[in-house]
């Protein structure tokens, strides 16, 4: 059998793998509620601009309902004959209103028809990972006012570098979650834009509304080129670039949770409700949640890489070669949204080591750059030469195996004679974080003022725990 919907010229029925490579209903039947909102504001436009008789309007539109009220209980019968979401609503709605369903497709094309489905799909995908991405900064943000004073070591290299506190570490992620929300916020203001009404590629003669369209989506205008509308998916692209950047703030952060919770390292636990255990070691719990989030990544960042690819070499318009635009953003958008959550639910969950930290965090001669700001401060040396004395003091501390803290006031003035006992102060980790006032430093007052700053701008959102 020929396709009932455009099979007029057509003698043969396709190859059984030519229906097998051509049909998407399998997934883009996703987007059957933004089709049937599409087609609703496309007929109640016909209508208006008197294409259309507003009983033929009335008539497509109450079949259009009941095909929504089939599909939303369950009883509609998706088929792969007849290719996409598009060809399977219009020809159930022909069965049940007859002919005049025909008169739908006026002035339409399912190149801009797509198009708009999957921007509608998408600016409701971008609202549900926004409030997502806010939620975990919420968790986050909370565990930062908790731990505001928390002293835990700051790395760089994976070396001790300075003390800083755990609620600063967690305010990190809060900052980049925030430029993660406004990549999306951004990619929302360039895909409020309507391709209803471009066509197949060229426009039409109709006279049409694309104003009155675009406006009943709540969309900000309509598309100003119809060749570019409806082989644009610049949208789609940079939804996945800002997942991929997302995903890899997950994954960071992920690596970090695997870091803290392995037994050498000692700084933080999982619950039970984000751990496993193996079938042969019995003393194990495994942080598999924070390690699938880490590997979800790579999908969503593959995802973007696919969909680059596919589009790179299209010349203008349409090309089916569009068709493979969905697969990718659905499931990337979904690993993205499964690992927002069981993120969030990870970091509520995670409790730091206080003791362990604060230990981690004195160790490694932490506080050697503060000892040297010492010296800069008391007895005037440039800080060059500080950082030298420093050095030589970190020496001796080394060789006699202990900590700066612990090393004889004798073994310091053996470097730098001016140096007396106030310096040990300098070497204390609370007394080091306390002292890192400057803007955006890790001081607790910081912290404290910056958790709460996040939590009031968060719940004014909307967004609760
Ligand atoms: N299923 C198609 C897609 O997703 C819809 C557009 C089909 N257009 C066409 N000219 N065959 O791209």
């Amino acid at each position: 059998m020929t396709n009932t919907m455009w099979g007029g010229r057509f003698a043969a029925s396709p190859a059984e793998v030519m229906e097998e490579i051509n049909a998407s209903i399998d997934f883009d039947k996703r987007l059957w509620r933004h089709d049937i909102l599409a087609s609703k504001a496309h007929v109640a436009m016909l209508a208006a601009t008197g294409i259309l008789k507003a009983k033929e309007a009335d008539e497509i539109a109450r079949g259009l309902g009941q095909v929504m009220a089939e599909i939303e209980g369950g009883t509609f019968t998706f088929s792969r004959a007849l290719e996409d979401i598009h060809l399977n609503i219009e020809s159930r709605l022909r069965e049940l209103i007859g002919p005049v369903a025909g008169k739908l497709h006026t002035a339409r094309s399912r190149n801009d028809q797509v198009a708009t489905d999957f921007r509608l799909y998408l600016r409701d995908e971008l609202g549900a990972i926004d409030r997502a991405l806010g939620q975990l900064q919420l968790a986050l943000a909370d565990k930062a006012l908790q731990y505001a004073a928390a002293v835990m070591p700051g790395y760089t290299h994976l070396q001790t570098a300075q003390p800083i506190t755990f609620g600063h570490h967690c305010l990190a992620y809060v900052e980049m979650l925030s430029r993660d929300r406004g990549r999306f916020a951004d990619a929302a203001k360039r895909l409020s834009e309507c391709p209803l009404g471009s066509a197949a590629l060229a426009g039409t003669g109709f006279p049409i509304d694309r104003d009155m369209t675009a406006k009943a989506l709540g969309f900000a205008q309509p598309t100003a080129n119809s060749l570019d509308a409806v082989s644009d998916r610049d949208f789609a692209l940079e939804i996945l670039a800002g997942a991929s950047i997302a995903a890899m703030h997950l994954s960071r952060l992920a690596e970090e949770i695997v870091i803290w919770t392995s037994p050498q390292f000692g700084l933080a636990r999982l619950s039970d409700k984000f751990t496993t255990g193996s079938s042969i070691m019995p003393q194990k719990r495994n942080p598999d949640a924070a390690e699938l989030v880490r590997a979800k990544t790579g999908r969503i960042a593959g995802a973007f890489q696919a969909l680059l690819m596919v589009m790179k070499g299209l010349p203008l318009a349409y090309a089916k070669d569009m068709q493979e635009d969905k697969e990718p953003v659905f499931d990337a958008l979904d690993a993205l949204k499964l690992g927002l959550s069981a993120m969030t639910g990870m970091v509520a969950d995670l409790e730091p080591d206080l003791k362990a930290m604060k230990r981690a965090a004195a160790s490694g001669h932490s506080t050697a750059t503060d000892l040297a700001d010492w010296l800069v401060l008391n007895l005037g040396l440039p800080f060059r030469d500080a950082h030298h004395v420093t050095g030589k003091i970190v020496a001796l501390a080394e060789a006699k195996g202990c900590e700066l803290k612990k090393l004889p006031l004798a073994d310091f003035q053996s470097v730098e004679k001016r140096i007396t006992k106030d310096a040990y102060a300098a070497l204390d980790v609370a007394g080091s974080v306390k002292s890192r006032t400057s803007y955006g430093g890790t001081a607790p007052v910081n912290v404290r003022r910056e958790a709460n700053r996040w939590i009031k701008r968060l719940e004014k959102q909307g967004l609760s725990r």
